[in-house]
């Protein structure tokens, strides 16, 4: 690099804008003493973080119920085993996605049955008709950094053959479809608080959810079948107890969650400034194309995409980029899952687990690279730029120059 060069910060989101406010919260809880979240010195007042990082998140996105746990990934098993997915069940689930949005479906012991995604890097909704068996039981539709898929088709092809929709937003808390937040939207939603997320613990999950039958199977199943008073006062049982595990929040977590929670969409108008500082010039450059959304005005804003005209071109791109100092990962925490090696070997932690035992010979149709060839073709020609809480308008503008200099090096 040099030295007219600069280099831009190091993404980070949540974790960048950590600062008194998660302080506070976290010595209030360390004062008190009281760490639990269901019990601590005075019965008459319980310790208040997981119940108000509880209450807060239902009120910003908008549904009757959020269950704090520990992770996107519990949040992720304990949702779809809530919503009665298990053996015999089949998932449909974006090829092009996070891991556990795989394993999770694996763990409840149902199928999980891939999707081609489309130029948004989202579930095709399309796909649902081709997908769909007697033994579909719901749609697991990942929001993909920052910006959420179409949800009215995927809405409207679920309910005429009445499956459930969930929504992961572990990448997009914050964004918004048509108006309403990401995660009401379907019949349920998950969040991350996993470090590299708009808001961070550093781990930690939040689900929500309008449905009272997959809510209170889903504070039975996050705390080993139980369904204690806080829970009870908000909606009465009436699901019967049943072997749950254990995936609750603690709240030193819960505090800083929360403190988190009430910065989210200061974050996103920051990224969103920033965006919009940038796409329009990217726009003008014939030889690329931005990553079209379904509702580019919901969009969080922290990571933008565009396509060049193939894998040497992106390739090509993100060189000379990294060399202008621009950051430009190539994948950002996400793969195809037909390349994982769980999928290769489609194994379960024990073989009578694994869904994919009957299918002979493994891995089947649905579950190997050449099934996937839009996915392939899209998923190897983007490039990435983060974008976060510690970039200014300076940097965006360095980004924004650096992809037209790129630009005009490779195409005159
Ligand atoms: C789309 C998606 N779903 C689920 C998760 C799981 O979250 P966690 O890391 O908190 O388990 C992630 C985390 O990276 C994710 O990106």
């Amino acid at each position: 690099m040099n030295s007219t060069m600069r280099s831009s910060p190091p993404p980070g989101l949540g974790s960048a804008a950590i600062g008194s406010e998660e302080e506070t919260l976290v010595l209030d809880a360390l004062r008190r003493g009281e760490l639990f979240r269901y019990y601590g010195n005075d019965p008459a007042h319980p310790p208040p973080f997981a119940a108000t990082l509880e209450a807060e998140a239902a009120a910003l996105f908008g549904t009757r119920h959020a269950l704090a746990v520990t992770s996107g990934t519990a949040a992720l098993e304990v949702v779809l085993a809530a919503a009665g997915v298990g053996p015999g069940s089949e998932v449909i689930v974006p090829a092009w996605s996070w891991i556990s949005c795989f394993t999770a479906v694996v763990r409840c012991g149902a199928r999980p049955v891939l999707a081609e995604i489309d130029a948004s890097l989202c579930l095709d909704p399309s796909e649902i008709a081709r997908l769909t068996t007697p033994r579909t039981r719901a749609i697991l539709v990942v929001h993909y950094q920052g910006a959420a898929a179409d949800l009215d088709p995927i809405l409207a092809a679920a309910r005429t053959r009445g499956l459930l929709v969930i929504e992961d937003c572990a990448e997009a808390p914050g964004a918004t479809y048509r108006g309403r937040r990401a995660g009401a939207i379907g019949d349920a939603g998950i969040y991350s608080f996993q470090h590299n997320k708009p808001m961070t613990a550093g781990e930690g999950g939040l689900i929500v959810t309008s449905n009272p039958f997959i809510y209170e199977r889903a504070v039975r199943l996050h705390d080993l079948g139980q369904y204690r008073n806080h829970h009870a006062q908000l909606l009465p049982a009436r699901e019967p107890a049943f072997a749950g595990g254990q995936y609750r929040m603690s709240e030193l977590t819960a505090a800083v969650a929360l403190a988190q929670l009430r910065k989210l969409d200061r974050i996103r108008d920051h990224c969103r400034t920033l965006k919009a500082l940038i796409a329009p010039r990217l726009a003008r450059l014939p030889q690329i194309q931005l990553r079209p959304l379904a509702d580019p005005n919901g969009d969080y804003g922290f990571e933008l995409y565009f396509y060049a005209r193939g894998s040497e071109a992106a390739a090509a791109f993100r060189q000379k980029l990294t060399e202008r100092g621009v950051c430009c990962q190539q994948r950002t925490g996400t793969y195809p899952q037909y390349r994982r090696e769980y999928v290769i070997n489609g194994r379960a932690a024990h073989r009578a687990l694994s869904p994919f035992r009957r299918l002979f010979p493994w891995p089947a149709r649905g579950y190997r690279v050449e099934d996937f060839p839009r996915t392939e073709a899209l998923t190897t020609r983007f490039v990435a730029l983060p974008l976060g809480w510690r970039y200014t308008s300076n940097d965006a503008d360095h980004i924004a120059a650096s992809v037209e200099a790129v630009h005009a090096e490779l195409y005159g």
